[in-house]
C-alpha cells in the first residue's frame, strides 16, 4: 500500500501541474484546482458545468496567505481567529495584486476565504504551495458529496481528476454540510449561506447582531441560485405521512413510513443529521427514481444547524 505522503504528494503535483483534485474537507468533498492558474480552474467550471458566474471559495492553509489574498477588517480578523481553521467562507476585498486568476472570482471585487480543519485538505494546500480553489465535487446544482463513493460515482472517468481518499484512512467529511458563507465587504455584516456555524455563534464573536440571510428570493452572491441540492426526483417538505408513491427522509420519532425510509437522527441530534443529510438524499433519490417514486422529508427544527439544514432542504425541494 502506497503511504498517505506519497499519495498527497502526488495529487499536488497534479494541482502543481494545472489539473482537478477532489478531496475531503470537514464540510463536503471539493474538487479543486491552483488559484493562480485560469486554464486549470476553467476545467472545474467545464467538469461540473458550472455556469461562469459562480465565484469559487479559495482555500489556503495559513492566516498569512489567506492576508496575500484578502483585505481583512476587524470583524474578518476576528471571525478567522475564532472559527479556522474550520467551516466557515469569508468574504473579503480581494487584496490588490493578489494571485487569484480571473474564473474563481466571477467579476466580482471580493474573494471568498477558507482554512479547512480536514487534515488531508490542509496537507494538500501546503504541498500545493498554491491557494486552491474548490467548489463542492458534484455535478453544478446536484446533491453535495461527502463521502469517496459519491465523488467517483461523478468523477472517475474524467482523466483529469485525480480523487483523493483511496489507501486514506481519515477521508471522512465530518460535519457533511457546507461551509457558512460570511460577507464583511458591506457595512452590516451578512450570512450569504447558512451552514456548521450558526448565525449565534458568529453573533457572539462578534459582539453584534447579523444582518438576516437574504431569502431565497433574494440572490446577493452570484451563486446563491436558488434551485440547488436537486434530487432528480421531486421533493415535498415538512410531510407528516407517506402517500403511496413516496419514500421517507425522517428526524427523530417522526413516522414517515411505507415503502422505504430513512432517518437522518433517531435521537433528534441536528449535527448528526447534517452529517447524514446529503448522504440518505442521495440513497432516496437513487431508489426513487429506480421505481418511479417521490422524496418526502419530516420537518426538521429551525434552530441551531437546524436552519442550515433546512435552507438544503428547500432549495432541494424547487423543481
Ligand atoms: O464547505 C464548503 O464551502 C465547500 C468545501 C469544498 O470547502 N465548498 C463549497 O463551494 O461549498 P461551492 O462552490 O459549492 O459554494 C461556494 C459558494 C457559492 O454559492 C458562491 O457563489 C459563493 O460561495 N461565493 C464564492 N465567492 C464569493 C464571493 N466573492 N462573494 C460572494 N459569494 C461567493
Ligand atoms: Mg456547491
Amino acid at each position: 500500500m502506497r503511504k498517505v505522503s506519497d499519495t498527497l504528494k502526488q495529487a499536488a503535483k497534479f494541482i502543481q501541474l494545472g489539473n482537478v483534485v477532489a478531496f475531503p474537507t470537514e464540510t463536503v468533498y471539493g474538487l479543486g484546482a491552483d488559484a493562480s492558474n485560469e486554464q486549470a480552474c476553467q476545467k472545474i467550471f467545464k467538469i461540473k458545468k458550472r455556469p461562469s458566474i459562480n465565484p469559487l471559495i479559495v482555500h489556503v492553509a495559513t492566516m498569512r496567505q489567506a492576508k496575500t489574498i484578502g483585505e481583512f477588517n476587524a470583524d474578518a480578523l476576528k471571525l478567522s481567529n475564532i472559527f479556522w481553521p474550520g467551516p466557515l467562507s469569508i468574504v473579503v476585498p480581494l487584496k490588490s495584486g493578489a494571485n487569484i486568476t480571473r474564473s474563481v472570482l466571477a467579476g466580482l471585487t471580493s474573494v471568498a476565504l477558507r482554512i479547512p480543519s480536514h487534515n488531508i485538505a490542509l496537507e494538500l494546500i501546503r504541498k500545493s504551495g498554491t491557494a486552491v480553489a474548490a467548489p463542492s465535487a458534484n455535478p453544478s446544482g446536484y446533491i453535495s458529496s461527502t463521502t469517496l463513493e459519491h465523488v467517483k460515482e461523478h468523477f472517475s472517468d474524467e482523466k483529469d481528476v485525480f480523487i483523493l481518499g483511496d489507501n486514506l484512512n481519515d477521508c471522512k467529511c465530518q460535519y457533511g454540510i457546507e461551509s457558512t458563507i460570511v460577507d464583511t465587504t458591506t457595512n452590516n455584516l451578512t450570512i450569504l449561506r447558512d451552514g456548521f456555524i450558526t448565525k449565534e455563534a458568529l453573533e457572539e464573536v462578534l459582539g453584534k447582531k447579523l444582518d438576516k440571510t437574504p431569502s431565497l428570493m433574494q440572490i446577493k452572491a452570484p451563486g446563491m441560485m436558488n434551485k440547488h441540492y436537486s434530487p432528480k426526483v421531486r421533493v415535498r417538505l415538512n410531510a407528516e405521512s407517506l402517500e403511496v408513491n413516496e419514500v421517507g427522509l425522517n428526524f427523530a420519532n417522526s413516522k414517515l413510513e411505507g415503502k422505504f425510509s430513512l432517518n437522518l437522527s433517531l435521537t433528534g441530534d441536528l449535527i448528526e443529521a447534517a452529517s447524514n443529510l446529503f448522504a440518505n438524499l442521495r440513497i432516496l433519490d437513487n431508489y426513487a427514481e429506480l421505481n418511479g417514486l417521490a422524496i418526502a422529508v419530516a420537518s426538521i427544527p429551525e434552530i441551531g444547524i437546524g436552519v442550515a439544514i433546512n435552507d438544503r432542504l428547500k432549495r432541494a425541494a424547487i423543481k
